[in-house]
């Protein structure tokens, strides 16, 4: 049962999809209380836990922490962070009793979950206008279901992004992608997809082509392809302002970019220097960018990576311009303590400004709306840009996009990364957590940079969290310019990261059709332990296992220097250990377990019952054999 509260003139989101009779906000059953924002509250048990809010910080259960929903540019993930790169606004409280909530408000949220008072939940939206969403259901996951029906079926991307992938930002030059498909290929290494970062354009112009690297890019695309590689290039959210760049006259001369209080283009500084920003929340505006894609397309590309897009500013005009002021007007002044600081946070404040995402407007197609109040959902409309025209043009399943900032409605046309990380233990952690956490918001297409983003990784880093990436459908391996190389095949003998690779591609078949199997039922891939084992009161609490489709739980090694880890089993299951072409298996009873795993070894639970099936190692999705399946 799904019961729907107006308050106010909401946004339309594009969230819910399902019809769903909107009932007055008298009659909502939670404390509620409407001034310039909208609050609610509700007391939460002493074991009551709380599941959800998709891509964040901390742990599964998400009771204890004050998190907001704001798309932030947010590379560190550390625990006295409140948001990252998406806004998911769903939970499922989950106690004596059941119940899900979705806000649908595209301003920013705090959810105090437990903080400022461990037996209170209280929620503020920073606005007046909001649906909201109650779900009952006997479980957390018939909860998650009847949400997911409601928000609409989630994108499934083709067959071949679940190969894995290899990206960098610095790859450049021809040679650059030819030296990572044959480093690959030459040391038995499987590879679907390089990606292409911003180094791939003229200027970091999006559409565009650097002409002297790739004289002839469909060509290269094509020779790409005939080996198997498909080529994802980056499209990032600013368009640079240049009046002889024909994508920012068009932008320009047909009012696409959002403006300031005065009517005047809001310029703002990202990686190509001064930028408009499209206004994707506007019909036209949207469509004409959509459009863009097609100069890719036509030179044969087939996959896209959306970036930028919270938006992330590194300044705009008029705070680079206060900063400056402030520079000039201490220059010749004694600087005391205080000046300092002041100094500093004039520059140290001009990303990602509160001030700047108040200072422009968006279009809803004749309505004006400031930015800060529909902040969570630019990345969303952005990928929907992309999405709608790639649906309309190629139909469903034929291209691969995903982004990196989201708001549930997306999970329909795209898939999401979780934007920068870095080379750190915790972040491989991080992962494994946020996985079920955005499959309950229907982002199902999903992963993080593997081996981290910034910060050096190394080889046990590496090869551990590829062992967990094994199993998220976006496998992709990316890194920031300037980091340690952390390719494959960058740290000497490459055959431990050939078996943890191999499995990827034996699971294929598995991991393909649970994703679709979940798409079309409105399931979730991974789930806490808690939603499968409600009464063991051991399984209830583990964040550091996932089950996996209906047959199997995964455990990963996540520290530095450990040659196994503890696993808690809440059924008996058998261990199967996969490396390479190897397998072994072993049975093993409830309860706890040491489990050693070596260095090149995936290790996977089936449940005692249950049998998956593997295939043959291949080198690239075309290649694999998913006909002659062997079941363990
Ligand atoms: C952003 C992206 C990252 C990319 C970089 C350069 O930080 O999140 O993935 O490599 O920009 O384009």
């Amino acid at each position: 049962m799904i019961r729907k509260f107006r308050i106010g003139d909401p946004v339309n989101t594009g969230a819910v999809v399902e019809e769903i009779k909107t009932e007055s906000a008298a009659r909502f059953p939670l404390a509620l209380d409407i001034d310039e924002k909208i609050t609610l509250s509700f007391p939460l048990g002493e074991n009551d836990m709380i599941f959800g809010l998709g891509e964040t910080v901390r742990g599964i259960n998400k009771r204890g922490w004050v998190y907001e929903s704001w798309c932030s540019d947010e590379i560190s993930h550390t625990e006295d962070k409140r948001s990252l790169y998406g806004a998911h606004n769903f939970i499922v409280l989950s106690g004596a009793e059941k119940l899900g909530l979705f806000i649908d408000y595209p301003g920013k949220i705090e959810w105090d979950l437990g903080y400022t008072s461990p037996d209170e939940a209280r929620i503020t939206l920073r606005g007046t206008d909001a649906d909201l969403y109650l779900i009952n259901g006997e479980s957390e996951r018939e909860i998650v279901r009847r949400f997911r029906r409601a928000i609409g079926k989630s994108y499934i991307p083709p067959l071949w992004a679940f190969g894995y992938q290899q990206s960098c930002w610095g790859y450049a030059k021809p040679d650059d992608f030819r030296k990572v498909r044959d480093s690959h290929r030459e040391n038995n290494l499987p590879l679907d997809c390089i990606y292409m970062d911003i180094d791939y354009m003229d200027g970091f112009r999006d559409f565009t082509v650097n002409e002297e690297s790739f004289p002839d890019f469909g060509a290269f695309v094509d020779e790409m392809k005939s080996r198997n590689i498909h080529l994802i290039p980056i499209i990032d959210a600013g368009v640079k302002n240049d009046s002889d760049y024909s994508v920012y006259r068009e932008g320009h001369e047909n009012g696409f970019f959002c403006t300031d209080k005065d009517g005047r283009e809001f310029r703002c500084g990202v990686w190509p220097g001064v930028v408009g920003l499209p206004d994707f929340l506007n019909t036209k505006a949207r469509r004409w960018f959509g459009e863009k894609y097609k100069i890719l397309t036509d030179m044969g590309i087939d996959g896209f990576w959306n970036d930028m897009n919270e938006p992330a500013l590194f300044y705009s005009e008029q705070g680079l311009n206060n900063a400056l002021g402030k520079l000039s007007e201490l220059a010749d002044k004694e600087i005391g303590v205080w000046e300092f600081f002041s100094l500093k946070d004039s520059v140290l404040r001009l990303a990602n400004s509160p001030d700047d995402y108040a200072a422009f407007y968006h279009d809803l197609d004749g309505r004006r709306v400031c930015h800060k109040d529909v902040h969570n959902i630019y990345g969303a409309f952005m990928t929907r840009a992309a999405s709608d025209f790639f649906e309309e043009n190629f139909g469903r399943e034929k291209v691969l996009i995903f982004s990196r900032a989201s708001y549930i409605g997306a999970h329909r046309g795209s898939g999401i990364w979780f934007g920068d990380n870095l080379s750190w233990w915790s972040h491989l952690l991080l992962n494994l957590k946020m996985l079920p956490s955005v499959n309950m918001c229907g982002f199902l297409y999903c992963g993080a940079d593997l081996g981290g983003f910034a910060g050096n990784c190394t080889r046990e880093l590496l090869l551990r969290w590829l062992a967990l990436g094994v199993f998220t459908p976006l496998m992709r391996n990316h890194r920031a310019l300037g980091t340690r190389a952390q390719e494959a095949y960058s740290f000497g003998d490459t055959s431990d990261f050939a078996d943890v690779l191999a499995v990827r591609y034996r699971l294929i078949p598995y991991i393909y059709s649970t994703f679709r199997r979940c798409a079309d039922e409105d399931e979730m891939m991974f789930r806490p332990l808690a939603f499968d084992y409600p009464g063991d009161s051991v399984a209830r609490e583990l964040e550091d296992q996932l089950m996996l489709g209906e047959e199997c739980m995964i455990a990963p090694v996540y520290e530095q220097n450990r040659t196994g880890r503890n696993v808690y089993l809440p059924e008996p299951m058998k261990l199967l250990r996969l490396s390479g072409v190897s397998v072994s298996s072993e049975e093993l009873g409830k309860g706890w377990h040491y489990i050693d795993v070596a260095l090149n070894e995936v290790p996977l639970f089936v449940k005692a019952d249950k049998k998956i099936p593997l295939a043959a190692p291949a080198l690239s999705t075309a290649e694999l054999d998913r006909e002659n399946l062997e079941m363990y």
